[in-house]
């Protein structure tokens, strides 16, 4: 095996992140500043208040990398960054502090596309062999790709609206439950009965791997209104019946879903990635799919599964292995299809 060793940087959304991570899966250092608390009042992430953080602790968090792994930029073999899809303020705020790197220490620059970086965490903290399934689902992302390669993704269906991840954080606003609203809905869940109120399954009638949430979510606010109308307000248990029967929904639409797109494109292994792969319900719903369709089923750990900077690193690392090297033209891309 070779002995490279890549600093990865991401900044797409609301993480600062930088990782040093080596040609043989090593993850030396892995630093991820999170920006929650600078959106909280808003509802929601606000491009501006977050292309500001990213430039002002960009610089911070790879000096920790290189300290954590106690690593100097001569040891490096090259740079990799999140060069989209994202928020455009950003993505560019990091492709020049990788920029300013690579060019300062002449190290090459490899511009790495964040979905490839969720896509190819699988071959980062298990080494597993192409072809798998991927489930990518997150506050902004969902989507089932085949994985074929470095570089050989084919999309074979997602969200026509919202993520999943989006449909919990706003389902949690409805209910007046903290954010991210991911963990507050599971968390209540466990005390609701899943069958007391009925919610859609959005597409599960119409054939192909396409989802949608956005209805899921309009459906659980009609019976919020519907509960405040008749009772003057919500109870405890109604919160945890509506957030059970959410989630439930959103369980049985992702494990359909996989069950086709494993059916249409079979592989020996399901991989979920982001933040929504943290939900018991859901991951069982998945565990039980694959081992139905003969395949194993891998979710790595939570840490790797949301945005982080090792994904970054070893995507950077893969395309490099093909002979891919990016210039000082290097573009930030809002959008950046696979
Ligand atoms: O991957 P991630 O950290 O960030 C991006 O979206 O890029 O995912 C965050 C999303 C949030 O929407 C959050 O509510 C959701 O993942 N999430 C969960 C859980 N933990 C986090 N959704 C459902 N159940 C959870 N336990
Ligand atoms: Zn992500």
């Amino acid at each position: 095996m070779d002995d490279l060793t890549f600093l990865g940087i991401e900044s797409s959304c609301d993480d600062t992140a930088a990782a040093i991570v080596t040609g043989d899966r090593r993850i030396l250092a892995s630093v991820v500043t999170g920006q929650a608390a600078l959106h909280e009042d808003f509802g929601g992430v606000v491009p501006e208040i977050a292309a500001r953080a990213h430039a002002e602790r960009l610089d911070y968090a790879v000096e920790q990398a290189l300290a954590d792994a106690g690593v100097s930029l001569r040891q490096l073999s090259g740079v990799a960054v999140t060069a989209g899809p994202g928020l455009i303020g950003g993505v560019m705020a990091g492709v020049m502090c990788a920029k300013g790197i690579a060019a300062g220490a002449g190290l090459p620059l490899v511009g790495v596309n964040h979905l490839a970086g969720h896509a190819l965490t699988p071959r980062l903290t298990d080494g597993v062999d192409f072809p798998y399934l991927m489930l990518l689902v997150s506050g902004g992302h969902c989507q089932f790709l085949r994985v074929d390669g470095p570089e050989g993704f084919t999309r074979l269906g997602g969200t026509i609206d919202d993520a999943p991840g989006e449909a919990f954080d706003k389902l949690a606003k409805l209910l007046a439950l903290p954010q991210p609203g991911g963990p507050s809905v599971e968390a209540e869940a466990r005390h609701g009965d899943p069958g007391r109120f009925e919610l859609p399954r959005p597409l599960l009638d119409r054939p192909g791997c396409d989802m949608s949430f956005s209805g899921l979510k309009t459906a659980a606010l009609r019976q919020r209104d519907q509960l405040i109308a008749q009772q003057g307000g919500l109870r405890q248990q109604d919160r945890a019946d509506l957030c059970a029967a959410f989630q439930n929904a959103v369980a049985e639409v992702l494990a359909e879903k996989s069950r086709r797109a494993l059916a249409r494109s079979p592989a020996p292994l399901l991989a979920v990635a982001g933040g929504v792969a943290a939900n018991g319900t859901i991951r069982a719903a998945l565990e039980h799919v694959a081992a139905q369709a003969g395949a194993r089923f891998l979710a790595p750990p939570l840490r790797l599964c949301t945005d982080n900077g090792a994904m970054i690193a070893w995507a950077g690392i893969e395309r490099f292995r093909l002979g891919h090297r990016d210039g000082m033209d290097l573009a930030a891309r809002p959008r950046w299809p696979l």
